[in-house]
């Protein structure tokens, strides 16, 4: 949520800012802004909507300098507008900032006292003017600075520079991500590494509590107090073509593309095995999972969907009793903890507050066995667990979560298999069945993205609806769950899921000839008892549409659309339905005319509470 980039350099930066801000836009996108220190002092821009509309005052106004920082907004204190957008100024102080600063209605009331007028309805004008008010004690800038900081609550990453010192950035982190970029030529911070590939790929990522000074020269990083602290300096691998879109249209079009080769990736390190490494998930990880007595699965969102996939593969396959529950209620739930419990944290960007904050908690209650299923390897989470499995998906820039969804169930998946041999239930010829079905699944995804043009056929069906109920039994029970969620997330049209032996107990009253409902059916146990649920929608005028699999004993009928997955894939078909319904949201988007990656409310990377 929001993006920052910063920039102090032997060069004009607005050009680093402004391609900076596009490449971090995933992560909030309803004002940007930017200020710059040049030889007329300091010059600031900011515009409602999205990057290219600052882009294009700074062209008009042909602004440049060395030194400057730069923000894409998601709003959380004030609606989006001019005035709330950042930076936010204080006397010659500019800042940015991305996080929440929990203190700031009682520093407010504190500054208004000291004679500070606020213009903007932001928590984030509250740091620029206790900074500029600590500067009236401590003339020297980075330590007023770390004053100012210490006085804050809640989660931030900010960015501050000041016109008198033209030579110099302040940056600090604390909850909210931030990375230093180093460079022969100048020294850059951004929320993300992408933001710098243009510059330079030597990147320093500082801790939370970290409070850094940047000149064209060099850097230093403190802790608040004023201790020094040094990290080292790592070389990002990261494609700077993984995040262009290419041959798309749209970034989810291109990612719900990549699962194929994101799976392969994913699934690499099995090789041609005939058993499977305990060791996947990190060095002691045998060790830890022969200890455990139960697993709970802690995530937000498609990850969320994720894991509740994952029990019942834990539970039927590995035997072992799997709890699933939502981040942000599991953290203030009083639940009962046993410390033999393995808990696993699901999240693509592996910066999502309410999962860190959940993780935190089950710490808190005793429960040491960590493990995180992540796709960004630096991220906060990854940091945060003792075992770790790096799904390799590539960067997901759509804000609907696509082929980071597939990779997770994967990992998920490996994971079952070795805690069921670690509990004598894996024999070895089923192992290498096992594992030969999974070196499959890039083959069976590519087979299934060729429907794509029967899935645009049936999107035409539902671009005028307004509602849409998604049904699936068992492990795709979640599948109807993310369908749902692809749909309405960028849609907007209203999706439910339910699993359908619940649709008599009330759902069934939505139910008439304009309802659409969209069933998830592979041939399993529950498959007859599924078709007895449809029968009841048809009985009602219910329009269905059904993605069965080659093996499905359904037949199209009236009222009654089919699709066939090309194959029948045991266990791990939910991995496969999920594609279509992917598809189907997305074709239903560019029907609608929405925009497919950045939906209106919503922003990648959910940092704050
Ligand atoms: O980065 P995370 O996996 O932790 O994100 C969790 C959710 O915010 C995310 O999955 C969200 O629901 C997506 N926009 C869904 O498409």
């Amino acid at each position: 949520m929001c993006g920052i980039v910063a920039a102090v350099a032997d060069r004009n930066i607005i050009s680093v800012l402004l391609e900076g801000l596009r490449r971090l836009e995933y992560r909030g996108y309803d004002s940007a802004g930017l200020a710059l220190i040049n030889e007329k002092g300091l010059h600031r821009l900011r515009a409602v909507g999205r990057v290219a509309e600052l882009t294009a005052q700074a062209e008009e106004s042909r602004a440049g300098g060395n030194t400057g920082i730069a923000h894409t907004r998601w709003a959380t204190h004030g609606v989006p507008c001019e005035r709330n957008a950042h930076p936010h100024i204080s006397g010659g102080l500019a800042v940015v900032h991305n996080g929440i600063i929990e203190n700031h209605e009682a520093l407010r009331m504190r500054l208004k006292g000291e004679g500070y007028e606020f213009t903007s309805d932001t928590d984030t004008e509250v740091v620029a003017h206790l900074i500029a008010s600590e500067l009236k004690k401590t003339p020297d800038f980075f330590a007023a600075t770390r004053a100012a900081i210490a006085e804050l609550q809640g989660a931030y990453a900010l960015a501050v520079l000041r016109e008198s010192e033209p030579d110099r950035v302040i940056v600090a982190r604390e909850g909210s991500p931030l990375l230093l970029g180093l460079s022969a030529e100048g020294n850059y911070a951004a929320s993300d590494a992408s933001a710098l590939l243009q510059v330079t790929r030597r990147i320093v990522y500082l801790d939370n509590g970290d409070c850094a000074e940047l000149t064209r020269t060099g850097y230093r990083i403190t802790r608040v107090d004023g201790t020094p602290v040094t990290h080292a300096e790592t070389e990002t691998h990261l494609s700077a073509d993984a995040v262009e879109l290419g041959q798309y249209r749209h970034y989810m079009q291109k990612e719900i593309f990549e699962q194929p080769v994101a799976l392969a990736n994913t699934l690499e390190m099995l090789g041609t095995a005939r058993s499977i490494q305990p060791g996947l998930f990190g060095a002691n990880s045998e060790a830890v999972l022969k200890e455990i007595r139960q697993v709970l699965i802690i995530a937000c969102g498609t990850s969320y969907h994720a894991g509740l996939v994952a029990r019942y593969w834990l539970e039927a396959l590995a035997g072992v009793p799997c709890n699933v529950e939502v981040a942000s209620e599991y953290r203030y739930r009083e639940s009962v903890a046993d410390p033999q419990t393995l808990v696993v944290t699901l999240s693509q960007s592996g910066e999502t507050a309410d999962t860190l904050a959940a993780l935190q908690h089950a710490k808190s209650l005793g429960m040491r066995h960590t493990l995180c299923i992540c796709n960004v390897p630096e991220s906060s989470l990854v940091r945060e667990n003792t075992l770790r499995f790096i799904t390799r998906a590539g960067p997901e820039i759509g804000v609907a979560s696509t082929k980071a969804f597939t990779t997770q169930l994967a990992a998920l998946y490996l994971l079952t298999l070795i805690i069921a041999k670690l509990r004598g239930r894996l024999f070895a010829e089923t192992e290498s069945a096992e594992l030969q079905h999974l070196r499959h699944l890039p083959v069976a995804v590519s087979r299934v993205l060729e429907l794509e043009p029967q899935i645009r056929e049936w999107a035409e069906h539902f671009a005028m609806k307004q509602d849409a109920l998604f049904l699936g039994r068992g492990r795709h029970y979640p599948i109807a769950l993310e369908g749902a969620l692809k749909l309405k997330e960028i849609t907007y049209i209203h999706a439910e899921a339910y699993p359908a032996g619940e649709l008599k107990h009330g759902p069934l009253a939505l139910v008439d000839k304009e309802m659409p409902v969209i069933a998830v059916a592979p041939n399993d146990v529950l498959l007859e008892k599924l078709k007895s649920n449809l029968q009841e929608v048809r009985a009602r005028g219910g329009e269905l549409y059904v993605f069965a699999d080659a093996d499905s004993e359904i037949a199209a009928t009236e009222g009654v659309h089919l699709l066939r997955l090309p194959e029948h894939y045991g266990q791990l078909s939910a991995l496969l339905h999920v594609v279509p319904l992917q598809l189907l949201a997305y074709h239903v988007a560019l029907v609608r005319g929405t925009d497919v990656d950045k939906p209106r409310n919503l922003a990648k990377s959910v940092t704050v509470e």
